[in-house]
């Protein structure tokens, strides 16, 4: 696929099928994960790649995660369950860690190639025909979840990948890039 056509064609996809992915696939697409602009060449990424069983704790944790977040309201368990299944269709799950550098500049133009490599990734997926969408959501902020992948103190991760086989691309929009564009020449 040309470099523009991916740019432009690239959604974010949340429903897959249940395909599994080769592990060889998934290891091209991170295979171009750091090459990044990247200040200092700093390298502030480790990814960890969950497949198979893990991918069901993952889901067991995230669950518990949710029912921790809506305590007391009403919907709770029901999110909780739906935050569970959600995992029964993902292919993987990347889970993108930083390592949070103490100086804030350094942290915030570490966190830019951060993005850039999660980037990366997604449109190398994209390429392969591989969906994805970056997640947030309470697994990000979660310590049971943050022990379950062993991270350093002085790591955090900034995105759970969803990885799979697209079911169903969405439609999504854009304003016009000339409503935001200046020339001055
Ligand atoms: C930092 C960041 C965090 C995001 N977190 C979530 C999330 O938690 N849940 C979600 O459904 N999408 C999340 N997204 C994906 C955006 O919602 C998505 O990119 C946006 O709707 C535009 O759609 P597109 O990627 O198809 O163009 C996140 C994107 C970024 C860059």
């Amino acid at each position: 696929m040309e470099v523009l056509d991916a740019l432009r064609s690239r959604r974010s996809v949340r429903r897959f099928t249940k395909q599994p992915i080769p592990q060889s696939l998934l290891q091209e697409i991170l295979s171009v994960a750091p090459w990044v602009p990247n200040h200092h060449v700093s390298q502030p990424w480790r990814f960890i790649v969950i497949t198979g069983d893990s991918l069901t704790l993952l889901a067991d944790l995230r669950a518990q995660a949710v029912l921790k977040k809506r305590q007391g309201q009403a919907t709770a368990q029901e999110r909780s369950d739906k935050a569970r299944e959600e995992f029964k269709t993902v292919g993987a799950v990347i889970a993108v860690v930083q390592k949070v550098d103490a100086e804030p500049t350094r942290r915030e133009e570490d966190y830019a190639a951060m993005a850039m490599a999660t980037y990366n990734i997604m449109l190398a997926a994209w390429d392969r025909g591989i969906g994805s969408y970056w997640n947030t959501g309470p697994l990000v902020q979660d310590s049971a979840v943050h022990d379950w992948l062993g991270l350093n103190s002085d790591e955090r991760p900034i995105a759970f990948l969803r990885m799979g086989y697209p079911d169903t691309i969405p439609v999504t929009r854009r304003t016009p890039i000339e409503e935001r564009l200046e020339w001055r020449t």
